[in-house]
């Protein structure tokens, strides 16, 4: 209800204190309005990725959209930063929390917490190993999908026989872990595709070109590598960069396959130095507070997995995601 009609509801209200009253109202029901835009606490992962720091300005943006006042606290790849946050804000009475959690294990005690004081805890983005009451619902893509489907496109590409070098993002992480498992559920269908070498970049563009290194000496500059399975674009942006500099032809040499969709990617993937990158949107701020405030509005039936929609991006599509992305031509 707009002030100026609650002035006159009150005034309908209380006649003659009425005016006394319907300030003192206006003044709460100012307070009171301001108290009504909702308080909400988000731990963020950190930075390490294009990704990331997308999402992140998504949200932000989103919440300023709609009036909440966001305590965005960004963990730097740390989980104990994160147990540390959601502590902060139970110690804020927030009205809710959402968290993107660096890795899944560890949770249930800060979890706990917010729950003993009747704050709703939202997870996105990533996945908790806990009791799932101890949050309302989870809003994410299908990170062992998204493996599934860069599985499926190499055993399209490479007609099924394959060495592969994979490029393994956080440890313990839910899209560490889950991306692995969708590749290696297809791969195994072909008996000449195998993983040949495995190690985490991190999800950081430095750990990418870091760990490619690694993998050119140990292979004599990738012999009999067909390809190159990425947890996250910026990981093999920098496994292009390393390839390039010892005369490889990354997309062309080796077949280059990834996720996330970000700008870099859909550059990488027009010039020809990537294959394929799966797309994990960015852009979910809206569909997260739409859970987040239906809920703390009375809505009880959501499920326990919102999942995100996935997409398959090559070559061919390259040029149609630069002209729609305006960043992507950057
Ligand atoms: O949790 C999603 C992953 O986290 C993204 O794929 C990656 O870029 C980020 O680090």
């Amino acid at each position: 209800m707009n002030p100026s009609s609650q002035i006159t509801w009150a005034r309908s209200m209380m006649p003659w204190r009425g005016r006394i009253a319907a300030w003192s109202y206006l003044l709460l029901a100012l307070w009171g309005g301001a108290a009504g835009a909702q308080t909400i606490g988000f731990s963020q992962v950190g930075t390490e990725s294009d990704w990331r720091t997308a999402f992140s300005a998504d949200m932000q943006a989103e919440a300023k959209r709609r009036g909440i006042t966001l305590l965005f606290q960004e963990a730097g790849g740390n989980v104990d930063n994160q147990f540390k946050a959601v502590h902060s804000f139970v110690e804020r009475h927030v009205d809710a929390i959402v968290i993107a959690p660096v890795v899944v294990t560890g949770w249930t005690a800060a979890l706990k917490e917010a729950q003993a004081a009747h704050i709703p805890v939202f997870v996105v983005d990533r996945a908790v190993d806990v009791d799932p009451s101890l949050f309302v619902a989870r809003i994410a893509a299908n990170f062992n999908l998204e493996g599934r489907l860069a599985g499926a496109w190499l055993a399209q590409a490479s007609r099924g026989r394959c060495n592969i070098v994979e490029l393994q993002g956080t440890v313990n992480s839910a899209p560490a872990i889950e991306r692995h498992k969708g590749f290696d559920t297809i791969i195994s269908q072909f008996s000449d595709m195998h993983i040949v070498l495995s190690k985490s970049g991190d999800f950081t563009a430095e750990g990418g070109q870091k760990v490619m290194e690694e993998f050119i000496a140990q292979t004599h500059g990738l012999r009999e590598i067909c390809a190159v399975w990425s947890h996250n674009d910026n990981m093999i942006l920098g496994a292009i960069e390393a390839m390039k500099a010892h005369s490889l032809q990354p997309g062309h040499s080796q077949l280059m396959v990834s996720v996330d969709g970000v700008p870099g990617i859909y550059q990488a993937l027009a010039k020809g130095d990537a294959n394929a990158s799966v797309e994990l949107k960015s852009d979910i701020g809206k569909y997260i507070f739409d859970v987040v405030q239906g809920y703390l509005a009375g809505k009880r039936d959501y499920p326990k997995w919102v999942v995100i929609p996935s997409d398959l991006h090559t070559q061919a599509d390259a040029a149609d995601l630069m002209s729609a992305k305006p960043e992507a031509r950057n």
